[in-house]
C-alpha cells in the first residue's frame, strides 16, 4: 500500500516541492497532509502526482505545474502563456503605490501586463485610481483578465504593440512597465525556468534595450505634464535607461535598488 507519506518521501524532488505538488493534486492545505500522512494514497492521486513529479524533474517551473504564484500577497493564476511573476517586480508596484497616495482619480498604465500582476496589484492597493493595462499577447491578456476578475480588481485591458494598443489621445499620470529586457544571446534564456517561459516576454531578440527605448520615447506623448514613467530593467541596464530618460527630457531621473542592492527600476518625471 502506498501512503501519502511515501509519495513525499520517494519523489526525488526537494521535500518542499513534493509537498506543494501533492497539496495541489489533493487540493488540501499542509495541515491536512500532516494529519493524513499515513492514509493510503488513491491510485488516481498517485497517477496525477507522479505525472507532475516527472514534469518537475524534467525542469518545468513549479508555478506552471501548480498554476499559481503569489505576488504582493495575492494568488495569481499563471500559465505557460505568461511570465512567472518575480518578487523583484514588487519594487515597481511599491514605488507606484507610494506615488499614487493622495492622488484620487489618477490614471495609471501598465505596459506588457502579462499575468496582470502589476496592474491588478496597483488597482487593489489604490482603488481610487483608474488602471489600464496592455499586452501584445492575446493569450496573456486572457490570463490577466481572469486574475483581475478573480481578485476583484478594476483594470481596463487593451491588446496591441506598446502604446498602439491604446485609444488615441489617452494620457496618463503614471506609466509603469516590466518589459522584455534580456538580450537575445543571453545564455540564461536556455537555462532553468526561462526555457519554459514565453520568449516574447523575456527578450526583444536583440540587445535587450529596444523595448525599454520604445517605452521611454513613447511615454512623452502619453504622459500628462508632471507625469512619471517607471520601468524595471536588467541588473546592468540602470545607467543606460537613465540616459534614455534624460534624452527624452525626463527630470528627476533616478534608480531604485532591490533587496539585493541591485539597481532594478528607473524612472523620472516629465
Ligand atoms: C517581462 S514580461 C512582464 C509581465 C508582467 N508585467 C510581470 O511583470 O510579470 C513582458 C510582457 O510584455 C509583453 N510584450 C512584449 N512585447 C510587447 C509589445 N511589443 N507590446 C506589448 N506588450 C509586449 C509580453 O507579452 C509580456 O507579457
Amino acid at each position: 500500500m502506498t501512503r501519502v507519506r511515501d509519495l513525499l518521501d520517494d519523489s526525488g524532488l526537494p521535500r518542499l516541492e513534493a509537498r506543494m505538488l501533492l497539496e495541489h493534486v489533493l487540493d488540501k492545505p499542509r495541515a491536512w497532509l500532516l494529519a493524513h500522512d499515513t492514509d493510503p494514497a488513491e491510485p488516481r492521486v498517485q497517477a496525477s502526482y507522479m505525472a507532475l513529479v516527472r514534469r518537475r524533474l524534467a525542469g518545468e517551473p513549479m508555478a506552471y505545474l501548480t498554476g499559481e504564484r503569489e505576488f504582493m500577497g495575492h494568488a495569481f493564476r499563471v500559465t505557460p502563456d505568461v511570465l512567472i511573476p518575480r518578487p523583484d517586480t514588487e519594487l515597481l508596484v511599491e514605488t507606484a503605490v507610494a506615488l499614487l497616495q493622495g492622488r484620487p482619480g489618477a490614471r495609471v498604465l501598465d505596459l506588457g501586463t502579462g499575468s496582470g500582476v502589476i496592474a491588478v496589484s496597483i488597482a487593489l492597493a489604490c482603488p481610487h485610481v483608474y488602471v489600464s493595462a496592455t499586452d501584445r499577447s492575446v493569450a496573456a491578456l486572457a490570463v490577466a483578465r481572469d486574475n483581475a476578475r478573480a481578485l476583484g480588481a478594476n483594470v481596463h485591458f487593451f491588446q496591441g504593440d506598446w502604446y498602439e494598443a491604446l485609444p488615441e489621445g489617452e494620457r496618463f499620470d503614471l506609466i509603469v512597465s516590466n518589459p522584455p529586457y534580456i538580450a537575445g544571446n543571453d545564455a540564461h534564456l536556455t537555462q532553468g525556468d526561462l526555457r519554459f517561459e514565453p520568449r516574447g516576454a523575456l527578450t526583444d531578440g536583440g540587445n535587450g534595450l529596444a523595448d525599454l527605448a520604445s517605452i521611454v520615447v513613447g511615454a512623452v506623448c502619453r504622459l500628462d505634464p508632471g507625469g512619471q514613467l517607471w520601468v524595471e530593467h536588467g541588473w546592468d541596464q540602470a545607467e543606460i535607461v537613465r540616459d534614455m530618460l534624460i534624452q527624452a527630457d525626463f527630470e528627476d531621473v533616478i534608480s531604485h535598488t532591490d533587496l539585493a542592492g541591485i539597481e532594478r527600476i528607473s524612472g523620472g518625471k516629465l
